[in-house]
């Protein structure tokens, strides 16, 4: 489809400003909370993704009444009239993402039962369910798993219970709180992720009536109520896609404003960009990033849950770190295939050495098994235009930022997955002065640049 590739022309700086708007890891989760509620609820600071188009589907199927609201980026919705969906029609956002398991809770607190689809999302590794049926079964689901998805039953009202993760997944997390807030009874979770997404969640659910205590140590207790009302909420900024762009100014040699960006959420990512040699400088209304000029440095980094270095962050960061002197170590602790895009970045010119045991200080559930999970990057790297197919979305944004960063032109397929979780991304780096066309569209190309070459549509 030529509406899915996009040739970039790389070797300029980005430079300017952007807007990043509610984050896409809460905004979808937010969304499905308000079936809880009697009454409806507003979301602010919703992004224009596909994310949150595949959750309003589901929602509306369900019969809640979805419409914006006054406000830009406003979405009212109201469930006021719940109902059992068609399963053809729930199967047919089979695929599309990974928000659809967190009907469970919901559904079968508001209709005793619920289907759930086959799940998409990137493919970064397994990304098992395991942990969301267990934590479902034991809260009194029964469940049945067919062909074409999952059925859920609750013969009677769920049940608060006692639950030790066996890692702090963040979907299993927000599994729990969105079904023991109604659930009869406390419940006890340990091992919980503590994403700033889920505190906001969290915060949602608080405003619609429920009773949730963040303890140390992973811990969070919920006593369950008998019935929710509506939120009012304006969602977090998108820490994922405002480090991406730092990356971007990073690697580019740019210089790029984030409006929105908050520092509170950004700390750890704020600390190993200041390390590899970025700067960065911060306001009220968000967060200014650039390269200080000077060589980038070499660093080592683990990715973690929260409060450590976002996986999310991992993908960009991996590309400036091509452009820094000397040898960095990467180790990836969450997903077992997130460093599988690197492939790519070596075919551009990059020196990146993949290795399955943990390169890193501590061993992780991967290193026994045989993923390359961990990798040294070697630099600095001129990178150059490629044939470049996106893989995920975190991924395809780190793709166009190595595009962005290589002398010449490549060309890139696949970028409408891009769409799923950065809002109008093909603007915004117009808006920094990135050149970049779609085939068929006459080059957007500054006076006295040399434009790509157009290849056929
Ligand atoms: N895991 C299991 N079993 C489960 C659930 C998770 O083994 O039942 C494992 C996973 O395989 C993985 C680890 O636990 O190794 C962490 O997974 P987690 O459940 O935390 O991830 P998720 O909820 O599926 C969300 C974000 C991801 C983000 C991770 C980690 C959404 C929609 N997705 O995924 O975001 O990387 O948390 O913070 O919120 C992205 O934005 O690009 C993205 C992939």
């Amino acid at each position: 489809m030529t509406d899915d590739v996009l040739l970039v022309h790389g070797g300029n700086p980005l430079e300017g400003e952007i807007r990043v708007r509610g984050a896409k890891n809460l905004v979808p989760k937010a969304m499905v909370a308000a079936l809880l509620g009697q009454g409806p609820s507003r979301l602010r600071n919703v992004p224009d993704i596909r994310d949150v188009k595949v959750v309003r589907g589901l929602l509306q199927l369900h019969g809640v009444t979805v419409r914006t609201g006054d406000e830009d980026g406003e979405l009212i919705l109201d469930p006021s009239h719940v109902e059992s969906a068609n399963v053809a029609d729930i199967d047919a956002h089979a695929g599309s993402s990974r928000i659809p398991i967190l009907f469970c809770g919901p559904l079968l607190h508001r209709l005793g039962h619920a289907f759930i689809p086959g799940l998409g999302g990137c493919d970064i590794g397994g990304r098992p369910v395991d942990f969301h049926f267990e934590v479902l079964r034991q809260f009194g689901a029964t469940i049945e798993k067919h062909p074409q998805g999952t059925y859920l039953v609750a013969q009677q009202r769920l049940r608060g219970t006692r639950i030790e993760l066996p890692y702090p997944s963040v979907g299993a997390t927000e599994q729990v709180l969105l079904t023991a807030v109604l659930a009869e009874g406390v419940t006890e979770l340990r091992n919980a992720a503590i994403e700033p997404e889920i505190v906001d969640l969290i915060c949602v659910l608080q405003k619609m009536g429920a009773i949730i205590t963040l303890g140390t140590d992973r811990t969070i207790l919920i006593t369950g109520v008998d019935e929710l009302g509506g939120y009012n909420h304006r969602a977090l900024p998108d820490r994922l896609e405002a480090a991406s762009w730092a990356c971007a100014a990073l690697a580019t040699k740019g210089d790029i404003y984030v409006r929105g960006a908050r520092q509170l959420e950004m700390m750890t990512f704020l600390n190993t960009f200041r390390k590899v040699g970025g700067d960065f400088e911060v306001d009220d209304e968000g967060i200014r990033f650039w390269h200080s000029g000077g060589e980038l440095k070499a660093i080592a980094l683990e990715t973690d849950v929260h409060p450590g270095f976002q996986t999310d962050w991992q993908q960009p960061l991996v590309v400036a770190l091509t452009q820094a002197t000397g040898l960095s170590i990467v180790h990836e602790t969450v997903y077992e295939s997130r460093l599988g895009f690197t492939g790519a970045l070596n075919q551009m010119g990059a020196h990146i050495q993949l290795y399955s045991e943990c390169l890193g200080a501590t061993p992780c559930r991967f290193g026994a098994r045989n993923f390359q999970h961990s990798a040294v990057v070697s630099g600095p790297s001129k990178l150059i235009g490629s044939e470049l197919v996106i893989p995920d979305l975190r991924g395809g944004f780190s793709y166009l930022i190595a595009a962005l960063a290589a002398e010449g032109t490549s060309t890139v397929h696949g970028i409408d997955l891009i769409n799923r979780g950065y809002e109008n991304f093909m603007d915004k780096l117009r808006d920094l002065g990135a050149h970049v066309e779609l085939p068929g569209e006459l080059p957007a190309v500054a006076a006295g640049e040399p434009s790509g070459e157009l290849v056929d549509a």
